[in-house]
């Protein structure tokens, strides 16, 4: 056995300094809480996280693409039917182009069903000389600006859990019973390429697609008929923040005695939180589900090699997932040196690019937003510096609703600052709309072929 392994437990992070932890104004309402969410049936099965990893392992060795994609921070206010199936769809439309585009399998995983809590650059907020706690996500608070509203309540877990495991419910029923099937999905983008401004700059690309589809169908594969074209696996992820809530939901696993995450298939570790000494890493090393682990413009090439060590010490491939966001302007020179010394050391990582995090800004009018062409010339870099030093580009990492939000600027309708006030509705970071998503998946699209 591994030495550091065995003296991991699921409480043993509490030895370790904690990041971005709220202060919990009533500890024995929140140990009353763990423990009955300790006692509810997981989300999801150790068996489930152990095909997600054996998906990533071939996104691992180039023979897959992951798309990682899915809401900043999900509301318990915008909760319903529409909002689920409305981002289902846009991971579908952005899947299929990929697929083709790539030539290979597209892994899905949603920032979906439990990602409910937000890492904060500061812990309090001031408004007009009031100072209260930051706003930390669903999971912990409300965003309205009150004291009521700011106190991290730890009833939210149990609610953070209930919604989780509706909202999985709609997504097992939409992926297996016939919502995704391929020929629909694909008119879906013909839709989008009709009604888009910039749509005849993808018309030969879903030309393709629509051959592909009827030579499928002509050799006797009725889309309809065969899982593999009207079926799906959506498997889910979200940052492990609350670490309390994440321990509550881990579980021995009967048949291989090994411990799981069982509040999603793929968790990941911030960039605020990726301390090699924190508790944080310290949570996630021991559960069996692939993890993620973000890196930004100040991670060096031995900080990559650490989290490797770390986080996966026996070189499972698909285990371990980074995922850069260094910004369109640093990510050739930034992410080069991680590629080359993690390559060198021979640890078997998925490469994803998060094109979001490394290019908010604020507008002229006040919001925080991103920019659809920053986010494209990030995932142009991350293709760049994997050309340059011969590593599979493994997949992309995004922010985005099925809604037609205005939160990023950009993209074929050609948002521009006025258009941040039409809905801005995001209760954390700017997402891509689902027509600006679709856009980036026909760009991602232009870079892979
Ligand atoms: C996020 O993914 O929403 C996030 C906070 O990212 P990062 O840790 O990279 O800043
Ligand atoms: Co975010």
């Amino acid at each position: 056995m591994d030495p550091v392994s065995d003296t991991w437990n699921p409480s043993s992070w509490n030895g370790f300094p904690a990041a971005q932890q709220p202060d919990w104004p009533d500890p024995a309402a929140l140990e009353a809480v763990l423990k009955e969410l300790s006692g509810l049936p997981p989300l999801v099965f150790a068996g489930e996280a152990r095909a997600l990893t054996a998906q990533l392992a071939r996104v691992a060795s180039g023979e897959a693409f992951l798309l990682q994609a899915g809401d900043c921070a999900e509301s318990f206010d915008a909760m319903n039917a529409d909002i689920i199936r409305d981002k289902l769809r846009v991971i579908l439309q952005m899947a299929i182009i990929l697929t083709y585009s790539a030539g290979v399998p597209v892994v899905k995983v949603g920032r979906i069903a439990g990602q409910f809590a937000k890492p904060r650059s500061t812990d309090t907020e001031v408004i007009d000389g009031v100072e209260l706690p930051s706003f930390r996500g669903h999971l912990v608070n409300d965003a309205t600006f009150s004291e009521a509203a700011r106190t991290p309540d730890p009833r939210r877990l149990l609610q953070a859990y209930n919604q989780s495991a509706s909202t999985l419910n709609l997504l097992r029923a939409f992926t297996k019973g016939g919502f995704a099937d391929v020929r629909r999905v694909h008119a879906w983008n013909q839709e989008h390429i009709a009604s888009s401004t910039e749509g005849h700059r993808y018309e030969q690309l879903a030309s393709g697609i629509d051959s592909a589809l009827r030579f499928v169908e002509a050799a006797g594969f009725a889309t309809s008929e065969d899982s593999r074209l009207h079926e799906v696996d959506l498997f889910t992820s979200h940052e492990a923040l609350m670490l309390g809530y994440e321990e509550a939901l881990t579980r021995r696993d009967s048949i291989t005695g090994d411990w799981y995450d069982c509040s999603a298939h793929m968790l990941w570790v911030g960039e605020r939180t990726r301390q090699l000494d924190g508790a944080h890493v310290e949570f996630l090393r021991g559960v069996q589900n692939p993890v993620g682990c973000k890196l930004g413009p100040t991670a060096t090439p031995a900080d990559a090699l650490e989290i490797c060590e770390v986080l996966n010490p026996n070189r499972i491939p698909g285990r371990l997932t980074l995922v850069s966001r260094m910004g369109a302007a640093n990510v050739e020179s930034k992410l080069a040196p991680l590629l080359r010394a993690v390559t060198d050391a021979g640890h078997p990582v998925v490469w994803a690019c998060d094109p979001m995090h490394g290019n908010t800004f604020t507008s002229e009018n006040g919001r925080k937003t991103r920019h659809f062409d920053d986010v494209v010339a990030e995932v142009g870099g991350f293709f760049a510096a994997h050309r340059a030093e011969g590593t599979w580009p493994g997949g992309i990492h995004v922010e985005l609703t099925g809604d037609a939000v205005t939160e990023c600027l950009g993209g074929g309708d050609q948002l521009d600052d006025a258009d941040l006030e039409l809905r801005y509705e995001t209760i954390c970071d700017p997402r891509l709309n689902g027509r600006q998503s679709v856009d980036l998946a026909f760009r991602v699209a232009e870079l892979l072929s």
